[in-house]
């Protein structure tokens, strides 16, 4: 009795925590226009010839928010990994990639993490760039690694090529299989 209300509880705050998320996003997602339509699409290509090193952007695919994001080159992070199976899990998956979509959705329950390019007073060293979910205050690296907080994986990967200034979301490339720890 008292785990379901502890559970009914985690809920509510988890829905709460998602609104405000998704309103703090809301702008941005506006911003970019996706439809309905749009938004369920399983291939999407995104024109990132207008991104500049750490620029982080919202679009959608398969009805899933999505991150692309582009870093410098080179690109030194320095931050915790977490020492479990799921070490550097996306970074290898990425690989040297500094144009790329990881899945917007937190692995513990599904709110927007916010991008923290100047860095997060809750990390040491607290200015490294990280995503910070705002409900319960997972942190994960910039390729969506878990190392901090209740997040149980890494962020999700769709499967993405990149052709000359178009990030094609949904078509096997340089990542072939959607890593979903969503399922
Ligand atoms: S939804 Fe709980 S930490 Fe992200």
């Amino acid at each position: 009795m008292e785990a379901s209300r502890r559970d009914f509880m985690q809920y509510v705050v988890g829905a709460f925590g998602a609104v405000a998320a998704v309103g703090a996003a809301y702008p941005i997602l506006k911003s970019l226009g996706p439809s309905a339509a749009s938004a369920l699409q399983s291939k999407v290509d995104y024109d990132v010839s207008q991104l500049k090193p750490m620029d982080v952007r919202v679009t959608s695919w398969k009805g899933f928010p999505v991150f692309v994001m582009m870093l410098p080159t080179p690109f030194n992070w320095n931050g915790p990994v977490k020492n479990d199976k799921y070490k550097n899990h996306n970074r290898d998956i990425l690989g040297n990639h500094n144009v790329y979509a990881i899945i917007a959705k937190c692995t513990h329950l599904g709110c927007i993490p916010l991008w923290k390019p100047d860095g997060d007073p809750a990390m040491n060293p607290s200015n490294i760039p990280v995503f910070h979910c705002p409900c319960h205050g997972s942190i994960y690296t910039p390729w969506g690694d878990n190392i901090s907080g209740p997040a149980p994986l890494p962020l999700g990967i769709p499967p993405q090529a990149l052709n000359g200034n178009t990030l094609e979301i949904g078509t096997p490339g340089f990542v072939k299989k959607f890593w979903n720890p969503y399922a």
